[in-house]
């Protein structure tokens, strides 16, 4: 049966490989990026059936209007891959104070899923992106105006994700299914090359255990699961995800930061 799914950040890297391998299989593909011209260039390159959404994930007000977007357009959505990260940018202290590795990769995912839940069925997934990448959080510089060198809040942001999907998925029993997913490390996309400066490993490495993430019959009694790419099997997160007190502090501080953003 096709699906309808939902990939941010798939102008590019495993996103884009990702959602060209999901359309090739007939599934409904809606296209998420910042830069209308590389939505457009994605939309040319997957092909099928695909519609394009437009939201900077950096200002949540954004992330606001792209779930009423889908929703305006959608009664069901079946999987959402919340994809989009960075891990160096130009300004990576946004105008209020925040850092945008905690905005775009932990805030505005669990945003959009909230805002999205309503339309994603007991059987649906979501399928949020860590990484091996992982440390324990400052939760104070998830609010903003703590200095962070660009490895330290990209690790942190990520183990804040990784947080959220297992506690979250805690009380979803009846589902849908969440899991976190280190794609692999060190695959060949731009975050890659512009961060570390190598070349990369296949990107399919990642955009194939996405596509099992999404659709594969071993991740569907998985919720709550991390599953780690680099060892190919589920595995436990950074140990500070698994400590009951880090993870409540992290999950009152996200949800107190998005109620302060209206
Ligand atoms: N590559 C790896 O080895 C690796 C390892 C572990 C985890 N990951 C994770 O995998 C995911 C995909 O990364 P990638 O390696 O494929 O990187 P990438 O090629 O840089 O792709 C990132 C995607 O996110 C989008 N994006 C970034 N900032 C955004 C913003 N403010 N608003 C909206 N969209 C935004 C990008 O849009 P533009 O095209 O406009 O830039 C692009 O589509 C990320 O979450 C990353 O942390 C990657």
């Amino acid at each position: 049966m096709t699906k309808t799914i939902l990939v941010t950040g798939s102008t590019d890297g495993i996103g884009l490989l990702t959602a060209q391998k999901l359309a090739s299989a007939g599934h409904t593909i809606l296209l998420h990026g910042r830069s209308d011209a590389k939505l457009e260039a994605a939309a040319a390159k997957v092909g099928g059936d695909v519609e394009t959404y437009a939201a900077d994930l950096s200002d949540l007000s954004a992330v606001r209007q792209l779930a009423q977007d889908v929703r305006s357009k959608h009664d069901q959505l079946d999987v959402l891959i919340n994809n989009a990260g960075v891990l160096k940018a130009p300004d990576p202290v946004l105008g209020n104070g925040q850092d945008i590795r905690f905005v775009v990769n932990t805030l505005a995912p669990y945003l959009l899923t909230e805002l999205l839940l309503p339309i994603i069925p007991a059987t649906g997934r979501v399928v949020n992106l860590s990484s091996a990448a992982q440390a324990p959080v400052n939760v104070a510089a998830i609010q903003g105006n703590v200095p962070l060198t660009d490895m330290d809040a990209y690790a942190q942001s990520k183990l804040a994700i990784t947080i959220w999907t297992r506690e979250w998925a805690n009380t979803l029993p009846d589902g849908p299914v969440m899991i976190a997913v280190n794609p692999g490390s060190l695959l060949a996309s731009k975050m890659v090359k512009d961060g570390f400066g190598v070349a990369g490993n296949d990107l399919s490495i990642g955009a194939d255990i996405l596509v099992d993430a999404a659709l594969g019959a071993r991740f569907a009694e998985a919720s709550g699961a991390y599953f780690d790419n680099d060892s190919g099997r589920f595995a436990n997160p950074h140990a500070s995800a698994l400590d009951a007190k880090h993870a409540n502090d992290v999950m009152t501080t996200l949800k107190d930061t998005l109620s302060q953003t209206g």
